[in-house]
């Protein structure tokens, strides 16, 4: 018999890695206890200090390290310092988790330059600056590692009055595709995450609208919205040796949504 070397143990364990989440929102919130759980120091990163900074008391609270730092992922300097800090204060960067993003419901014949050009700016021009930020230091440090950037559903299907998120959101997936054959040379693994609806201050105006909450629901086959918790398992596992020869993809975390 041939020899097993898979351990689910190793494979998806994080133990003395490096991992910048940024986005402390609901679900980025979720997502670096998880990657802490799962071994690794988190680098809590947000515009809003005071989020990023609840985030990484919370997991230091539990007796695993975490920092946080404020960012704008608008500027790709800011993104820069970041990883720098990183490398400053925990000596290194193996996991980027691009969590950031923002969504304004708009008639499509009623938008301004000013709104596509800041929920762009923000979910995908930010998304891409700090991949090659974080993908800059892993080639330097010479290491394998892995990018995931949150897209939607809304990545991969339309969905009316939401046409600059959508766009932003579609622009993640086909962007993880290059990136991953570009950075697959240097053993940087760049994947995305595709979740649905989920309670957050993102989405809370919609949920708000409780006949649209209702058509939400009743178009997921699981017949509930997301929980921040849904996705840990995802992002531990492109995160993780588990996802090492998966690069380019999208996983679709979203109760069934898209199977329509
Ligand atoms: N919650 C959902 O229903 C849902 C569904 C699909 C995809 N997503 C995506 O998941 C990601 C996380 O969303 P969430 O649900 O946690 O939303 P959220 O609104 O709770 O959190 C978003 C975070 O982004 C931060 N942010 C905004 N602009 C920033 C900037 N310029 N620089 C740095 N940080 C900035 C905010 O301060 C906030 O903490 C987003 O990309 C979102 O598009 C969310």
């Amino acid at each position: 018999m041939a020899e097993q070397t898979w351990r689910f143990d190793t494979m998806m364990r994080l133990d003395g890695k490096v991992a910048i989440n940024a986005g402390a929102g609901g679900l980025g919130q979720a997502l670096a206890w998880g990657l802490s759980e799962a071994g690794a120091a988190v680098v809590v990163a947000d515009v809003n200090m005071t989020a990023a900074e609840e985030v990484a008391e919370k997991i230091r609270a539990a007796g695993r390290q975490a920092t946080a730092v404020q960012v704008d992922v608008t500027v790709p300097a800011a993104c820069e310092k970041v990883v720098a800090l990183a490398v400053e204060r925990l000596g290194r960067v193996d996991v980027l988790l691009n969590g950031v993003g923002i969504n304004q419901r708009c008639p499509s014949l009623e938008m301004s330059e000013e709104l596509w050009d800041r929920i762009n700016d923000i979910n995908l021009k930010g998304a891409f600056f700090f991949a090659k930020a974080a993908a800059a230091r892993m080639v330097r440090q010479g290491t394998p590692g892995k990018i995931i950037t949150i897209t939607s559903h809304m990545g991969l299907v339309g969905l009316e009055e939401r046409v600059p998120y959508c766009a932003s959101k579609g622009g993640i997936v086909n962007m993880t595709r290059a990136l991953g054959q570009e950075w697959a040379k240097y053993r940087i693994n760049v994947n995305a995450l595709a979740p649905t609806f989920t309670p957050t201050a993102i989405s809370a105006k919609a949920l708000s609208n409780l006949e649209l909450r209702q058509t939400i629901v009743d178009r997921i086959p699981f017949h509930r919205l997301g929980e921040p918790e849904d996705l840990v398992g995802a992002v531990v596992y492109m995160a993780a040796p588990a996802s090492d020869f998966m690069t380019g993809q999208t996983m679709v975390v979203d109760g069934g949504w898209l199977t329509w």
